[in-house]
């Protein structure tokens, strides 16, 4: 059976909510807390989106999470289903109207220019991660708050390598989270002039396609009676199967690109044959957004029917906004989705490694742990202790939980003589240092190499 994506909520903690009679207040609809025990999943994506931006040379941008609305609905553009049904919009005490972003890109162009990012080498790379706004019907996958990381490369030559890059950047970074077998399918809807000639070539064909007789089920749906004059490439999205087979002989845009763009992807499509990357090319895919010209992706996971990933080249996007022409082409990718593809097919977290694992047996020593405790955190070693738990059994299990390979027991009798056991929890031996030296010891310690399979602790009380 294909896996789902399901609905978003920690695996780790039971839904209380639907045994209590009345809740005061819950997150919004479609929102969601990132509860303590999901952490670490967020924790894992974030490293990994650093380490994967900053190996292809992007440089992270903030921008801020409320824009002017303006700015989405002359980008993203009035007629699509973000801003005319999706966009959350508010007006400010002083008469502003600002949106709550509902996608990274219009913001990213938006501060290119502001900043004058040109004037930099070019081309300008840029990611970001951060939460994003759309009002649409919650369900598995879809969230009305929800996290993009995304990578723009803006400025510079409109150079099909750059298509390539933004397309490999997506899938390493997915791949570096361990999600295997990805599919990307691309396609290109060409540039203002080729796609205008398309249009209409799609236009004339949906028209002949409408029912005459009005019966539902008949010819295609009323969305798409709608569409042919408000946004006829969307024709192409329509979901509803009584249009299936009608789109299915739909003109292709593959046969009605000018001669640029016809390179232009041949060449995209020849960069992709260089990499180990498995794609498909999807005539059918147009993307919800206005800004795209040429290029136009997304990225799957076996098995799993909503994308991961989407973007696409947006050189016109400047002009869209009120300045120029500026060559870009970005991709932005869904973390919620993201983690729940690592959770259902359980990709384990790598676990935490610390260092030094410090164990205190009875009161006194526990008092005067902290001091001990801060000497290693000045000298920047990875401590960890569980000062909560009493028994000597219960703080050498967390121990080697966490692989620590050092264990550091601190009694009643060693805070009486100022010292402490330093246990090698690898071979097992241990020996007892002056509490003053042992930072130094422990310091010593890591930085030899110790040849000899972990030991298992057997705890004793
Ligand atoms: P998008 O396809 O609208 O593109 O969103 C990118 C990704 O965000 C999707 O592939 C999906 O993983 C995730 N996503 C979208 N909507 C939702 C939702 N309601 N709930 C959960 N996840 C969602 C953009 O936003 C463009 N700005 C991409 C781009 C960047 N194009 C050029 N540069």
């Amino acid at each position: 059976m294909t896996p789902k994506i399901s609905k978003p909520q920690s695996t780790d903690v039971p839904r209380e909510r639907s045994k209590k009679p009345k809740f005061i207040f819950q997150a919004p609809k479609g929102m969601h807390d990132l509860l303590p025990l999901d952490q670490p999943w967020w924790e894992r994506i974030r490293r990994v989106l650093t380490d994967v931006a900053e190996f292809y040379n992007f440089t992270r941008i903030d921008t801020p999470i409320l824009e002017d609305a303006a700015l989405f609905e002359r980008g993203v553009g009035a007629g699509t289903d973000i801003v005319e049904k999706e966009m959350y919009v508010l007006k400010t005490k002083g008469g502003d109207r600002l949106a709550l972003r509902p996608e990274f890109t219009a913001s990213i162009i938006r501060a290119y220019l502001e900043h004058g990012m040109s004037r930099l080498p070019q081309p300008t790379k840029l990611y970001y991660f951060g939460p994003v706004f759309r009002h649409e019907n919650p369900q598995a996958g879809r969230y009305r708050q929800f996290y993009q990381a995304g990578f723009e490369i803006v400025g510079g030559e409109s150079d099909p390598v750059y298509d390539a890059q933004v397309i490999l950047t997506t899938c390493r970074f997915i791949e570096e989270l361990k999600i295997k077998n990805l599919t990307v399918q691309v396609n290109t809807i060409g540039c203002k002039v080729c796609r205008q000639n398309y249009k209409r070539k799609l236009q004339l064909y949906y028209r002949s396609k409408i029912s005459s007789s009005g019966k539902k089920g008949e010819g295609i749906c009323k969305d798409c009676e709608r569409r042919i004059e408000t946004n006829p490439l969307r024709l192409l999205d329509c979901k509803t199967p009584s249009c299936q087979p009608i789109k299915e002989q739909a003109p292709s845009i593959l046969d009605h690109l000018c001669t640029t763009c016809n390179n232009h992807f041949k060449q995209v499509l020849e960069f992709l044959d260089e990499i180990p990357l498995a794609y498909t090319l999807n005539p059918r895919l147009v993307r919800g957004l206005d800004y795209y010209n040429r290029t136009v992706f997304e990225v799957f996971a076996e098995g799993f029917d909503v994308a991961l990933a989407g973007g696409g080249r947006y050189d016109y996007l400047g002009e869209m906004i009120g300045s120029r022409v500026i060559p870009a082409v970005g991709s932005s990718l869904g973390i919620e989705r993201l983690i729940e593809v690592m959770k259902t097919v359980q990709i384990p977290l790598p676990r935490h490694k610390g260092k030094v694992f410090f164990v205190h047996i009875g009161e006194l020593a526990r008092k005067k742990s902290l001091p001990i405790i801060e000497e290693f955190r000045k000298a920047e070693i990875d401590i960890q202790e569980a000062l909560g738990k009493d028994s000597l059994r219960a703080q050498l299990k967390v121990a080697n939980d966490k692989h620590s390979p050092i264990a550091l027991i601190f009694g009643q009798r060693e805070a009486f003589e100022e010292s402490i056991i330093v246990r090698d929890m690898r071979t097992g031996v241990q020996e007892s240092v002056p509490i003053v030296k042992i930072v130094e010891e422990v310091k010593r310690r890591l930085s030899m190499k110790v040849d000899a399979t972990p030991l298992k602790v057997a705890p004793k009380k």
